[in-house]
């Protein structure tokens, strides 16, 4: 039988501001554009306007496409979390570490219905979730495989503008570092997502110190001097141009999921660009992620708090850290439209394979 964390409406979690902390970046990592894995910041990249109009549809073909079949667990976040604990000597403080899509799903719980399924282990006072990789690439291939839109527009290629946008959004090193030729032959590099820089960041909810790694597709200027400064990120999204109230409705609840996206990593601004029905990029609006909340509740077309968000997220992970005290693996699932979260052993003991070899052998260490 499963314990159960009921999830209440969000009225319920209204009215408390929850303390949160600034997360601060302690370290990062990278992917290559073979999806090596490499401490440091090479995969970053400096944000760099996109030209208008630009077709998000060239180059399709040539995609050279993130295999997401392959289940990475923490892996990475781990060896980047472990090398930061060889340089100052002690583990960290974080109660729960874990990716920050996970921690998106858990926050936007309170207004969403989207089922989920995640594993957690406990290990040296701390609580390490991973994604059920079967699971969401169960769900994955059904979203994927439904019909391409009557014009014959698939999801793929929908996916594809996404990617498409940030490579024509980007540049591989500063404003003044760059030629002329390089910005104006971003049209024509191969967009490949395998690539990615990451953000290793200590952040918290209540009382729980929170560990999250997470994506981040461009920085603004430069990192600042002082490690733990605020950082001047950029995210990047694509949306359909809005051209009437039910479409400006449908986005600002979308925001809810940019601004928890962006909120969780202290990523302080997001750029949309917003593309017409054949995916040709029309527009670019800047949005200031702690202005959104506000923001969506002057138009009042959609309904969401922030701070419900925050509460809620305090609370489960509160009720999660009562729950999840020793080892073995317990398997986190959020029924679709559920109004609980289910939290189920599955394995009594060891830590399945959330926590890589390496990791205990570094800790072992310690
Ligand atoms: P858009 O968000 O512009 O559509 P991210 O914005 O998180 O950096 O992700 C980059 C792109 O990855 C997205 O671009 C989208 O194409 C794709 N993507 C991200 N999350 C996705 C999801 N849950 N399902 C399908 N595609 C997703
Ligand atoms: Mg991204
Ligand atoms: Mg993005």
């Amino acid at each position: 039988m499963p314990i159960e964390f009921t999830i209440q409406p969000p009225d319920h979690y209204a009215g408390v501001n929850e303390p949160v902390k600034r997360p601060r970046e302690f370290t990062c990592f990278s992917y290559d554009r073979e999806r090596r894995f490499h401490l440091g910041d090479r995969s970053l990249k400096w944000f760099y306007p996109a030209y208008i109009p630009s077709d998000l549809s060239r180059g399709y073909q040539n995609w050279q496409r993130h295999d997401d079949s392959i289940d990475e667990h923490l892996d990475g976040l781990l060896a980047a979390i472990a090398d930061y604990e060889k340089q100052t000597g002690k583990p960290i403080d974080a109660h729960v570490t874990t990716w920050r899509g996970m921690m998106t799903k858990i926050m936007a719980t309170p207004y969403d219905q989207e089922e989920w399924e995640m594993n957690a282990t406990f290990y040296r006072g701390c609580i390490f979730i991973e994604e059920n990789h079967a699971f969401a690439r169960r769900k994955k291939m059904m979203e994927s495989s439904r019909p391409a839109r009557s014009d014959g527009i698939s999801p793929n290629l929908m996916q594809y503008w996404g990617y498409k946008f940030e490579t024509l959004s980007t540049i591989p090193r500063p404003w003044g570092e760059v030629s002329r030729d390089e910005i104006e032959s971003r049209d024509d590099e191969i967009v490949n997502n395998m690539e990615q820089y990451c953000s290793v960041v200590r952040t918290g909810f209540g009382n729980t110190i929170v560990c999250l790694g997470g994506e981040v597709d461009a920085i603004w200027d430069a990192k600042p001097e002082t490690p733990g400064e605020p950082i001047n990120w950029v995210e990047l999204k694509t949306s359909r141009m809005i051209t009437n109230t039910g479409i400006q409705t449908a986005f600002d609840q979308k925001l809810l999921k940019y601004w928890i996206q962006s909120f969780l990593l202290g990523v302080p601004r997001i750029i949309v660009g917003f593309r017409d029905q054949d995916g040709i990029l029309r527009s670019m609006e800047e949005y200031e992620t702690l202005n959104i909340p506000y923001e969506v509740r002057r138009r009042g077309l959609a309904k969401w708090d922030g701070n419900v968000c925050i509460r809620f997220a305090a609370l489960f992970l509160q009720w999660l850290r009562l729950n999840i005290t020793e080892e073995g693996v317990w398997r986190i699932r959020r029924p679709f439209r559920g109004s609980r979260i289910e939290l189920t052993k599955i394995e009594q003991v060891g830590h399945g394979a959330i926590i890589t070899e390496e990791f205990m052998n570094w800790r072992i260490k310690l």
